[in-house]
């Protein structure tokens, strides 16, 4: 190559080649998810809300959230839900063994945006595992935010995730947790039974001073939204997650493009003032 021509290959190279992380911890969460707690050669450097590409040589590779709040060590905390070809690979794995890692990409939410505010959370079902990444630190340092309020709901009791973080943070001062399943199956539940919705209209959201970070499937979206709107909260104080199906995570394929978005870079977090028209991202 002669001299001051791009080398293509190794910028791919660069882009595209992921570092080799040691699994450390796996958990059982419920029958379809588990938890992966995974070492790397150097820390990660993260913010919350954002996601990492995980692969397993000869198999493939998927866009995962990564669930644990910024952290300064070279640790990483995962939830995988086992769907299909690659992830039920990676069910099979055991601790000691490893996957590849590339990232973190997306936004991230902007902690900012967050201090100083009554801050409401809205996870739905596996919603709660990127959620939990701005969580942490929020209920860390409770005094540098107002009123904080988690509403968490899933299916069924069997389905909760984080339950040990979810009693935690219920004892931090100042946070309210709303723990629901839609229906309890008769399994044992001493919390509420209705849908994620369901408590929204009865809390006392201060119009001026709260923010929203919300994460669920996207049929919560709608009805959450029309609630939130209801209270007078706006576009610009509420921020959405989006699940778009990604292949390179760093805006080349157009696989989850929406308009003049690219999902895994402008997203997967939003600011609802910066996607409002585009009424297809919400489906
Ligand atoms: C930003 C982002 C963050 C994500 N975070 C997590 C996470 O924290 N934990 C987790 O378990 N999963 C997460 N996912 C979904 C995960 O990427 C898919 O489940 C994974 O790609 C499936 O790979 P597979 O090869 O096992 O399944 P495949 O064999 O490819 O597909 C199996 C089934 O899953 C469906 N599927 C494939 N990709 C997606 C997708 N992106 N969204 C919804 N359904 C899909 C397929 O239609 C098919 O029905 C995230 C996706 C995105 C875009
Ligand atoms: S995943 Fe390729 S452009 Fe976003």
């Amino acid at each position: 190559m002669n001299q001051g021509q791009t080398d293509y290959a190794a910028l791919a190279a660069a882009t595209y080649l992921p570092a080799t992380a040691k699994i450390v911890e796996i958990r059982e969460m419920t029958a379809r998810e588990r938890y992966y707690r995974l070492e790397l050669p150097q820390p990660l450097g993260h913010r919350p809300g954002q996601f990492a590409m995980v692969s397993v040589l000869g198999v493939g590779e998927a866009p995962i959230s990564i669930s644990c709040g910024p952290r300064d060590d070279n640790q990483l905390e995962m939830v995988i839900r086992n769907v299909g070809r690659l992830t039920r690979v990676i069910h099979g794995l055991k601790e000691g063994d490893t996957l590849g890692i590339r990232g973190p990409y997306g936004s991230g939410f902007d902690l900012d945006h967050f201090y100083g505010k009554d801050v409401v959370f809205i996870a739905g079902g596996l919603g709660l595992v990127p959620l939990r990444s701005l969580i942490i630190p929020v209920m860390a340092e409770p005094s540098r935010f107002g009123a904080v309020t988690l509403v968490s709901g899933c299916r069924n009791p069997a389905e909760e995730l984080f339950r040990e973080d979810l009693k935690q943070w219920s004892q931090v001062p100042g946070a309210t947790v709303i723990r629901l399943v839609d229906a309890t199956e008769n399994m044992p539940w001493k919390f509420d039974v209705g849908l994620v919705i369901d408590p929204l209209p009865k809390l006392p959201l201060d119009p001026v001073k709260t923010v929203v970070a919300m994460c669920g499937p996207p049929v919560m979206y709608k009805f959450v939204l029309m609630t939130l709107q209801a209270k007078n909260l706006g576009p610009e104080q509420i921020f959405v997650d989006l699940e778009r199906r990604m292949k390179c995570g760093v805006g080349k394929c157009g696989h989850c493009q929406m308009n003049h978005l690219y999902c895994c870079q402008d997203g997967p977090v939003f600011q609802l003032s910066r996607i409002g028209a585009l009424k297809e991202a919400l489906r």
